[in-house]
């Protein structure tokens, strides 16, 4: 039903090149896991006389580019920021639009991740999905569930409030079963009922479009994330944004607390 909002297909569909600068990386040092508030989508859209979903549908490909450089740069998970909770508050025409295009995202992409390895998750709550957006969800799991390669983690319909609010149902209904003790609630408990289990925390957040906030993404797992703020937007960014990241990164002390991080 979107198709007429839905930019024509490019003919040249060569995917393109990834041009980075490595020479000041230190590739030791490369953090093992990004999260990416992909914002400024809207923005982008009106600076050029636009409708924002045109936006939306830029921000889709920066995506997809971003994942490959995150690959070539040893990122082991990307965790990015598609649709929140609270995104539910947009206009009905714009939500539709952005459930048409993960749908179409998914569909698309699922060569590429195969190709290179991509293993897809989600978090967030299903609840309110499109049956068409569930559909698409399990089949990119199931395609992708062995692959060994970067994870790309996508934040659906998320909020990290409903996400803690899940947890503490999940650990609760556990204690009332009889089968915890409310003693035996320990961090550990609480992060393997957060949808992110089994995935180690953000090094590094990103957020495009200048806002300085968290919008409620991964509250739990940023607690000693390193923040990089740029005000590009999202369908401006580039690998080379990334890497500016990662430099920007690589010369934080990390101290967790402590006095030392080496
Ligand atoms: C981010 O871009 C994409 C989503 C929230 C789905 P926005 O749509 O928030 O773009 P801005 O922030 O209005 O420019
Ligand atoms: C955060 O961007 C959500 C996503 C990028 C999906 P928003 O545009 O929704 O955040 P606010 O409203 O500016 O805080
Ligand atoms: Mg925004």
């Amino acid at each position: 039903m979107f198709k007429g909002l839905f930019q024509k297909k490019k003919v040249n569909t060569a995917k393109p090149e990834i041009v980075m600068d490595l020479s000041n990386l230190d590739l030791n040092n490369i953090p093992q896991h990004v999260a990416i508030i992909m914002d400024g989508n809207g923005r982008w859209a009106k600076a050029q006389g636009k409708i924002r979903t045109y936006g939306h549908q830029a921000g889709a490909e920066t995506l997809k580019t971003i994942v490959r450089a995150a690959d070539k740069l040893g990122i082991k998970v990307i965790s990015a920021y598609a649709f929140s909770t609270e995104n539910w508050k947009r206009p009905v025409t714009e939500v539709n639009f952005l459930m048409e295009l993960l749908s179409r995202y998914l569909t698309n992409e699922i060569v590429e991740f195969k190709e290179n390895n991509v293993q897809v998750r989600f978090i967030g709550s299903r609840e309110g999905l499109p049956a068409k957006v569930q559909e698409k969800m399990d089949h990119a799991i199931a395609e992708t569930k062995d692959n060994t390669g970067i994870i790309l983690n996508l934040a659906i319909n998320y909020g990290g409030q409903a996400e803690i609010l899940h947890a503490v149902q999940t650990v609760a209904a556990e204690v009332a079963a009889g089968r915890l003790q409310v003693e035996d609630i320990d961090k550990q408990v609480v992060e393997d009922a957060l949808y992110t289990r089994g995935l180690p925390p953000p090094d590094l957040l990103i957020r495009p479009g200048g806002d300085l906030r968290i919008s409620n993404f991964l509250l739990w797992q940023i607690a000693y994330a390193e923040i990089w703020i740029t005000d590009v937007f999202w369908p401006d960014f580039t690998p080379e944004h990334l890497v500016d990241a990662i430099l920007a990164y690589q010369g934080r002390e990390r101290r967790f607390g402590g006095l030392i991080s080496k």
